[in-house]
């Protein structure tokens, strides 16, 4: 990899275009494309056998594992423990020693998540690492390294690294459901000839929706807060959002559960508040619409990032629709990621702030 930004502005914005190429390349390394199956995850970690999951990581990475919990949980039926890592190594966490534990971290150095590892490792567990530094500590310390391969990260805020954690997370869960027995051969084939369609449905999203995002974003630009909701493994996808917008254009911004909305933000609603709203044509989509009837309404004014047969289903009254290629569930958190951080990228530029290096923030945090 080349370490410049070649015709891009940001490292950020060379990032996020990299994103069909890196993860295609992820992908390669856990799925076997000719014959549509997962690679054993690992010989170390047998998921047949563990009775639970701890997932533990900081920021970007700990959205990452969040989604990854969805998806242990719904195709391997592996009940899964996650907290941010800060929390997590104080919490006193009884664990079960035939437990497994992965700690997510592009860096392979933050310290509060290599702190979290050493206590999974004192109680026990086989420790496995979903990391971008193979070299790092946190890599050196597990007994099974599992890379994401998405090529130095230079942006503070992290992009392509999060949807290659995204990817191997699902290449795992996958591998996990067929280790228990929860996911069949017809299912595991269908759902890795998404992962296979994914980089370059990736590539078409990110050469259509430039435009649509650019004008969004200069209005986006004005707001003082932004509130973004979701449901299902959208709700971790609209905490990246949020964390994402807040840490490179300083607009205030939340992501909640959008059955939340009515147990708190919705006090906040006003024409003011823009409401990005993820929501797939999943089988939550219908819930999702009628929370954002709510808003409209309030006078609320609502983005919708949906997809082909969600926009054709929506009774909604938006501001604006984003509309992606339709996917498979699995891929729906990797694809819907390219308009969030899409539409964080575009704001920060208009703001005028240092993208790659926004203030106060640090790539890779190694004290507590
Ligand atoms: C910092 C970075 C984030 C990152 C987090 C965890 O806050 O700015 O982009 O998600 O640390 O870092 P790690 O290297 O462990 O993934």
């Amino acid at each position: 990899y080349m370490i410049d930004k070649g015709n891009h502005r940001h490292f950020m914005e060379k990032e996020i275009y990299e994103q069909p190429e890196v993860i295609s390349h992820a992908l390669g390394h856990y799925v076997n494309f000719i014959e549509n199956r997962v690679l054993p995850a690992s010989d170390v970690i047998d998921f047949a056998k563990v009775p639970s999951l701890a997932i533990s990581a900081c920021g970007t990475a700990y959205l990452a594992g969040l989604v990854g919990k969805y998806w242990f949980e719904r195709y391997a039926r592996l009940p899964v423990e996650i907290d941010v890592a800060s929390e997590f190594r104080y919490r006193e966490i009884p664990l079960a020693p035939q437990a497994a534990a992965l700690f997510i971290s592009q860096s392979g150095e933050t310290a509060d998540t290599l702190a979290s590892l050493r206590y999974c490792k004192e109680h026990g567990l086989k420790i496995g690492a979903v990391v971008n530094t193979r070299e790092s500590t946190i890599a050196r310390e597990s007994d099974a390294v599992f890379p994401i391969l998405a090529g130095p990260e230079i942006g503070v805020a992290s992009t392509k690294a999060f949807t290659c954690q995204l990817a191997v997370l699902a290449a795992l869960a996958i591998a996990a459901g067929k280790a228990r027995g929860t996911i069949g051969d017809a299912q595991e084939q269908a759902m890795v000839r998404s992962l296979a369609e994914m980089p370059r449905l990736m590539g078409r999203v990110l050469n259509s929706i430039q435009p649509k995002i650019e004008s969004l974003s200069r209005e986006l630009s004005k707001c003082r807060d932004v509130l973004y909701l979701g449901r299902g493994t959208s709700f971790p996808l609209a905490m990246e959002g949020a964390l994402k917008l807040k840490e490179i254009s300083y607009i205030h911004a939340e992501g909640y559960a959008a059955g939340e909305l009515k147990h708190g933000p919705i006090a906040l609603i006003d024409e003011n508040m823009p409401v990005i709203v993820i929501a797939p044509h999943d089988r939550f989509f219908d819930k999702t619409v009628s929370n954002m009837q709510e808003v409209a309404a309030r006078g609320g004014r609502i983005i919708l990032i949906t997809d082909e047969k969600g926009a054709a289903a929506s009774t909604l009254d938006t501001m604006h629709t984003i509309v992606l290629p339709n996917v498979d569930e699995i891929v729906a958190p990797m694809i819907f990621s390219l308009p969030v951080q899409l539409l964080a990228y575009h704001t920060a530029v208009f703001m005028g702030t240092d993208v790659d290096q926004p203030r106060n923030l640090a790539k890779s945090v190694t004290v507590e």
